[in-house]
């Protein structure tokens, strides 16, 4: 099999290792996350599930809230971590939030449970992203 390249291995290792601490009571569905930021550092995040439902937290939201308070401002590269063999795209909420973060070449990676890594530019997943342009 081809290796991965460093960086998606780093991330797999990262997103795999917070996904254990998910807090999925209700789902039952745990997912992991991690990014790399401009500067080359690298943040986690896994879901935080709510009794009262709309609460809940994606574990890429997580993530991005990480490498935000840490002064990060720009996402190179997210992998997104599935608690099964089907790949986990990120929701449609979580799309945007990557998007406020990213540029034209920020890859996002949806890795399955054993490993396997679909790539695409997050441009693909959310063509259009909203940009708040400002009032004339
Ligand atoms: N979830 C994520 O954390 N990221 C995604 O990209 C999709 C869904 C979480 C939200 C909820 O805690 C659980 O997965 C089931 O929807």
């Amino acid at each position: 099999m081809a290796s991965k390249p460093d960086s998606q291995q780093t991330l797999l290792v990262q997103a795999q290792r917070v996904q254990l601490n998910a807090h999925a009571p209700y789902s039952h569905f745990q997912v992991g996350a991690a990014l790399v930021d401009e500067a080359g550092n690298t943040f986690a995040g896994c879901n935080v599930e709510n009794a009262a439902y709309p609460l809940g937290q994606c574990a890429e939201a997580n993530a991005i809230g990480a490498m935000v308070a840490a002064g990060g401002k720009a996402i190179r590269e997210v992998l997104i971590a599935s608690p099964n063999t089907q790949v986990c795209p990120p929701c449609g909420g979580c799309r945007q939030k990557i998007a406020e973060f990213a540029n034209a070449d920020t890859m996002v990676h949806l890795a399955t449970c054993d490993g396997h890594i679909t790539t695409m530019p997050i441009a693909e997943l959310l063509p259009l992203s909203f940009k708040l342009t400002p009032l004339a």
